[in-house]
């Protein structure tokens, strides 16, 4: 696949095909993209764990489910703040969060300082979507875990110098890939000066 096509197609897929799975070689390949991203210093702090076991996806739903419930509350209090049609499809991954076939978690080992790594991690995990999408697999970005970190932490044995960023499910997706939504390019980018607009589409080039 085209890098761009895979760009722009790259969604937030949380409806998976419990029975499709995804092969150890697909992991492997999305993997060995992810950890070519860049990290600060090369220092590489990047530990990636990769979820299989049903007992272990099913405690991990329980956690997230009870995160989700945490996370969803502001778009309650606040109508139109997120589309409908993102709540309820977040709210069906947090129900079948176990039934994604392979969930990976992107850690990092922190070592001795008490410090985190997010700006290290997060280059590794849009590799890791983009390979995936090449792949035709689908995933999705997710950080609701963090409000109980330590119970995640605790279900998979993850040592105190370790922390976790992203919980992202991986499988076949039953949904239609699109094109994401995204605000004009004009609307958000500048030039020279916070606000000061630059060539537009038509008359870039
Ligand atoms: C930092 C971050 C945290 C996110 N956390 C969650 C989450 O906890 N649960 C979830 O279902 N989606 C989560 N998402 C996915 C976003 O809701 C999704 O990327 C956004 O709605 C755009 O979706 P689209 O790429 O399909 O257009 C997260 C995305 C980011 C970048």
């Amino acid at each position: 696949m085209e890098l761009f096509e895979a760009i722009r197609t790259t969604r937030a897929m949380r409806r998976l095909d419990p029975e499709q799975d995804v092969t150890d070689e697909d992991v492997r390949t999305i993997l060995e993209a992810a950890l070519k991203g860049p990290t600060g210093g090369n220092q590489q702090p990047i530990r990636w764990l990769v979820i299989r076991d049903p007992d272990i996806k099913k405690r991990l739903q329980k956690i997230y489910q009870r995160c989700w419930n945490r996370g969803r509350k502001p778009y309650e209090d606040e109508p139109g703040k997120v589309a409908p049609n993102v709540l309820s499809s977040a709210d069906h991954l947090a129900e079948n969060l176990h039934l994604a076939p392979v969930i990976i978690l992107a850690c990092a080992d922190t070592g001795a300082a008490d410090k985190r790594h997010h700006a290290s991690v997060y280059p590794s995990v849009q590799n890791l979507l983009l390979a995936a999408r090449a792949l035709g697999l689908g995933t999705a970005l997710t950080t609701a875990h963090l409000f109980e970190e330590d119970a995640v932490k605790e279900v998979l044995g993850i040592p105190e110098h370790a922390t976790t960023y992203a919980l992202i499910p991986v499988g076949h997706p039953t949904g239609k890939w699109g094109e994401a939504k995204r605000r004009p390019l004009d609307e958000v980018s500048y030039h020279d000066r916070w606000g000061q607009r630059g060539p537009s589409a038509t008359t870039a080039s």
